[in-house]
């Protein structure tokens, strides 16, 4: 069997991906659709040695579509979800748009695949923000074997993130301060090269941010366990690809990190790298192009005696999104299309 499959946002940081990995991947693909917005309608982009024509979302007939993989902003997957469900499609969408409707499914492959089987109800499933899944990768073994009691993490987060035009914010800033001239920022509150931000998304009533939020509603949608304390500091920093983040968590039942490090060498997805000595560590670069989500920097807590410390990297725009929504579409069209 193949499957006519749709890309939104097929001109964007994530879409661009997303072509990569199904031609990568061999996802038996009969035919496929690049949608953008009027603005790159008729421009072409190739998929798998052939030129493709990017069309007009807003006039795009979705009539035997089977499988819409959607990364053009909430906004645009509120207007288009819905159609392209309506048309009999399966909706994966990596917006935040429906990830927290109770109805719609928020899956993590090496996590909660079981949960793929709900897409019926909205023919949609979510795609979960970023750094959530790879955290999830590292946690889930954990909570599986001994309990979490809380999780406290700290992000330094990618520009690519946050689209195309951030990832040139970053080279044009980077170029203009050598050359001294000042580049504004546009997409970003505040000069982002040779900077670290402290805010992404919006600010909620509570203080935090919403992307900070998002790992904290995330995280218990997707392990099902709905009281989970976690709380989160969300920086953007200067580097392009690769999210990386510092994990603290306190179990249940003592874990020890030769015991974690043991558990996490079955994790599916999770690779170790953890030397203990220079350089012995993953890094957003290492990361970059990659699939698997690298972890470091094991060790135990010395505030804290059921405390575990431990550093997660992985390739954002891959597994974080582009790689986690194929991987998606493969395990529905191998048990449910
Ligand atoms: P376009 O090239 O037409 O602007 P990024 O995340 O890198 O910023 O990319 C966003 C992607 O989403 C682009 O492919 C962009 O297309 C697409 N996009 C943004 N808004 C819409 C919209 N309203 N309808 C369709 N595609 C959209």
């Amino acid at each position: 069997n193949a499957y006519k499959v749709a890309i939104l946002g097929a001109t964007g940081a994530v879409g661009e991906v997303m072509r990569e990995i199904l031609a990568e991947r061999n996802f038996p693909v009969s035919e496929l659709f690049l949608l953008a917005s009027e603005r790159s309608a008729g421009d072409t982009l190739d998929f798998a040695g052939k030129a493709v024509r990017v069309r007009d979302a807003a006039t795009f007939d979705w009539t035997g579509v089977d499988i819409g993989l959607f990364s053009a902003g909430a906004a645009a997957s509120e207007i288009y979800a819905p159609k392209a469900a309506a048309a009999g499609a399966v909706v994966i969408d990596n917006t935040s748009r429906y990830r927290y409707e109770e109805d719609i499914p928020l899956v993590v492959p090496e996590v909660n695949p079981q949960r793929i089987a709900d897409y019926q109800t909205r023919n949609i499933i979510a795609n979960p923000n970023c750094s959530t899944i790879q955290m999830l990768l590292a946690l889930k073994p954990i909570a599986d074997s001994v309990g979490l009691e809380r999780v406290v993490v700290s992000t330094y987060q990618a520009v690519s993130g946050a689209g195309s035009r951030a990832i040139q914010e970053l080279g044009r800033q980077t170029l203009g301060i050598f050359k001294q001239e000042e580049v504004a920022p546009a997409v970003f509150p505040k000069q982002i090269a040779f900077n670290c931000l402290p805010q992404i998304d919006v600010f909620q009533d509570n203080g935090y941010t919403k992307e900070e939020m998002k790992m904290l509603w995330e995280s218990r949608k997707i392990l099902e366990i709905p009281d989970l304390p976690l709380s989160a500091t969300c920086v953007r920093v200067p580097v392009f690809y690769g999210h990386s983040e510092a994990v603290n968590v306190v179990t249940r039942k003592k874990l020890s990190a030769e015991e974690m490090r043991a558990l996490l060498c079955n994790a599916p997805g999770v690779q170790i790298w953890d030397e203990r000595e220079t350089g012995g560590w993953p890094t957003a670069l290492d990361s970059a192009g990659k699939d698997a989500t690298w972890v470091g920097r094991i060790r135990e807590d010395c505030s804290h005696e059921r405390g575990l410390n431990f550093w997660v990297v992985a390739d954002n725009i891959r597994k974080g999104a582009a790689l986690n929504s194929v991987q998606i579409a493969e395990i529905l069209i191998r048990d449910y299309l």
